[in-house]
């Protein structure tokens, strides 16, 4: 036990730098591209910000080719140079109000409250006067009896249409309601916001106009000058024998839905799918799909790239000052198929597997091509050749 503990320490490392899950970040904390898919990205979102229209952006590439690592990347790196807060959702659901609901979960009905009330009572006069030193908390507190409470909703009511958030005489209620009520209870859910939803077409039609309010007072309260959201795995649901047609028309419908507000709004949706899930897209409804205008597809990495990727791990892992692919050889990735060193998921694996062989049998430095060959072997024995 103890001799394969130090074996890692004595390939200089102070742990395997590669993921096991090869889906996700992994151990990076500095996310970054290999520049050729920067430059790109940087494009594409420079077009979205300066865009009059739709602000969609498309992030298109087969499994393990780096979606929700870019994803990961424009929401830490490229976003906050803009200014605009991102929201991620990981594999929404299909209908409209799963969107909304995982999107309440996520910003909090007391934190969404508070800053909406702390938004809105400074700019009416007769209420500061009468509340300057209270919090949140404190006020709720004051709303004892039905008639404080009806007298709160009616400021706040009134105080929200004179900011602008909504214009509808039931959504300002509702709005107000919801903020009056956060005492009894702190949890949001997509009902308190929407009445009937489930019950009439109606209702439901409404949807889009009570979510857009909610878009602009999150965009307002993050003090943003705009506000995205990151949908991953949107591509999972798109594949033909998981979606029957309800549930299609659902999906194309919330796209839709999406696209209007954030061109109504300062909403930007960027979104991640397989080259299948758009295809199947475009099948639903092509003119959606021509809404999304170009999709950034991932390009398959260089050698070079590949390099790249794999020093980016090394060298957060390493226990010394070396430079380059140690513990590995400088051409401990020449051996590799094509098909292994252009995908990041498969590079990442095999490399993951090296360091486990080298453990495993008390490799000493520099790892030679050849075990990263085998690696490979063992990893994609069956898999067909290119
Ligand atoms: N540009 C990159 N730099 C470093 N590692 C990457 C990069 N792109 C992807 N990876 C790694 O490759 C693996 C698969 O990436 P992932 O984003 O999960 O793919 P996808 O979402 O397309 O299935 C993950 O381990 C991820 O950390
Ligand atoms: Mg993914």
């Amino acid at each position: 036990m103890t001799d394969t503990d130090d074996r890692l320490p004595r390939l200089g490392l102070v742990r395997n730098p590669f993921p096991p899950a090869t889906t996700g970040t992994g151990f990076l904390t500095d996310l970054s591209l290999p520049d050729r898919w920067e430059a790109e990205l940087r494009r594409h979102i420079r077009e979205l910000a300066d865009s009059e229209g739709d602000r969609a952006l498309v992030i298109e590439g087969g499994y393990g080719t780096g979606k929700t690592f870019i994803l990961n990347w424009i929401q830490a790196k490229v976003l906050p140079e803009y200014r605009v807060k991102p929201y991620f959702f990981e594999n929404p659901g299909v209908a409209f109000y799963d969107l909304a609901n995982r999107l309440m979960r996520q910003v909090g009905r007391y934190e969404v409250a508070k800053a909406l009330w702390e938004l809105l009572y400074p700019s009416d006069a007769e209420a500061q006067q009468r509340l300057i030193s209270l919090e949140f908390r404190q006020w709720l507190a004051t709303l004892g009896n039905r008639k404080s409470r009806d007298r709160a909703v009616q400021t706040l009511t009134e105080s929200l249409r004179a900011q602008d958030l909504a214009t509808d005489e039931e959504i300002l209620h509702k709005l107000a309601r919801l903020i009056v009520e956060t005492g009894e209870r702190p949890y949001f859910e997509y009902r308190d916001f929407v009445p009937r939803s489930s019950q009439s077409l109606v209702a439901e039609q409404e949807e889009p106009l009570y979510f857009q309010a909610l878009v602009k007072i999150l965009g307002r309260i993050a003090n943003a000058d705009g506000i995205a959201f990151l949908l991953d795995e949107f591509e999972d649901i798109t594949l033909p024998r998981r979606l029957n047609k309800s549930q299609a028309s659902a999906y194309t419908g919330t796209l839709r839905r999406l696209l209007n507000m954030a061109q109504r709004e300062d909403l930007w949706i960027i979104l991640s799918i397989t080259p299948e899930g758009l295809a199947r897209t475009k099948e639903l409804d092509p003119s959606l799909v021509d809404r999304f205008g170009h999709p950034y597809s991932i390009p398959a990495l260089t050698r070079e790239e590949a390099y790249g990727i794999v020093i980016q791990r090394l060298e957060p892992a390493r226990t010394g000052g070396e430079k380059g692919l140690y513990p590995f050889a400088e051409d401990a990735l020449d051996g590799l198929q094509e098909t292994s060193f252009s995908s990041p998921r498969r590079l990442i694996k095999i490399m993951w597997h090296s360091v486990g062989l080298a453990v495993e049998r008390g490799e000493s430095t520099p790892l030679t091509a050849r075990l990263v060959k085998e690696a490979e072997e063992r990893l994609y024995a069956e898999a067909p050749k290119p």
